[in-house]
């Protein structure tokens, strides 16, 4: 049927019309928040690019993520800030690092929270690249191992599930045996397996002390123009025994996303990275944009692209709203 026996505008009329007729739903049980854990005691740093984020000790971590749990935010990430860097970022997996303590804390105090750690080396490596260098490069295979040893740290700390980061080829692989051989064959593993070599990443970097100290990060993440490649990356992350496949950044990928979903059916998660957050707050205070009406929109086309999951800096946010 065709205008004017047709009119789509008859299903917009009201609010209540548009409520019944929304095909999107967005909740706070769609949210991941990620989290800035520190070394130190009473420590809350604002992170200066990211309004409203703060690398947090242990006590304060705790605080934080109850306050997520009580908006009914069910899963934070954890990024690690430690004392001490070196050649090999060797702290990465000290039983007592800020990541594992904080691991135990927030499992000590809230025990249905699911709480996700992120593993990769390069908050924890003198260089800020993602893993050992060999001849000026990221080498991949000796990487592997350290990033199974942080990944089972995490796990040891109580980690309900590891999310791998850094993109070295064959990392689910390790990590999973690895977590099998010790017991820890429920753990799921969230892996970046479209991780992008992206500039949105910028505040992150600041928030985590993790800038590469020379070159970037393409030789390991990938690149911007390929879609293919996405879908190769995540078939082999699914052989590899991965569970939730994830895509970064979010809103220049919506593409991918919708992509990995239609072809895979695997659960998506997107992360609506740092550059992305801080881009609206800063356009919001400015007073050029609405900035919760950004939010609201922005978190909605991700997961009308087809996430399941997002994680966002926006999570205690929006979940104020839509409570
Ligand atoms: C670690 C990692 C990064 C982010 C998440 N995990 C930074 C990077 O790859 O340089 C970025 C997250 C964000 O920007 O919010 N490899």
């Amino acid at each position: 049927m065709d205008f004017p026996v047709t009119r789509l505008r008859r299903l917009r009329g009201t609010p209540t019309l548009r409520r019944m007729l929304s095909e999107t739903v967005l909740t706070p049980n769609d949210f991941i928040l990620p989290l800035f854990a520190i070394y130190g005691e009473g420590v809350r740093n604002p992170i200066a690019s990211m309004p409203g984020h703060y690398q947090l000790s242990v006590e304060n971590i705790v605080k934080d993520a109850e306050e997520a749990w009580s908006l009914g935010i069910p899963s934070v990430i954890l990024f690690g800030i430690p004392e001490e860097k070196d050649e090999t970022g060797s702290s990465a997996f000290d039983p007592d690092g800020p990541v594992q303590r904080s691991v135990r804390a927030i499992k000590a105090a809230i025990p249905e929270m699911v709480v996700v750690t992120d593993v990769c080396m390069c908050e924890y490596t003198s260089h800020g690249h993602c893993g050992i260098i060999k001849n000026g490069d990221v080498d991949n295979d000796s990487t592997l191992t350290l990033l199974a040893a942080e990944a089972l740290s995490h796990a040891e700390a109580g980690a309900d599930m590891v999310a791998p980061s850094d993109m070295m080829d064959g990392r689910v692989g390790a990590i999973r045996s690895m977590l099998d051989e010790n017991g820890f064959q429920n753990i799921p593993i969230m892996s970046y397996a479209a991780k992008y070599a992206s500039a949105f990443y910028g505040p992150f970097r600041d928030a985590a002390e993790s800038v590469p100290e020379f070159g970037d990060r393409r030789t390991y993440q990938m690149d911007a123009p390929n879609s293919d490649e996405a879908i190769r990356e995540v078939l082999l992350d699914i052989s590899e025994g991965a569970d939730i496949i994830m895509v970064k950044p979010a809103l220049p990928y919506l593409d991918i996303i919708r992509r990995i979903k239609d072809e895979t059916r695997y659960p998506v998660a997107a992360y609506n990275v740092s550059g992305e957050f801080s881009m609206v707050k800063a356009a919001a205070e400015k007073g050029w944009i609405d900035g919760d009406r950004v939010m609201m929109e922005s978190l909605m086309g991700i997961k009308r692209a087809g996430a399941d999951l997002v994680i966002t800096y926006f999570a205690k946010e929006a979940a104020k709203l839509l409570g």
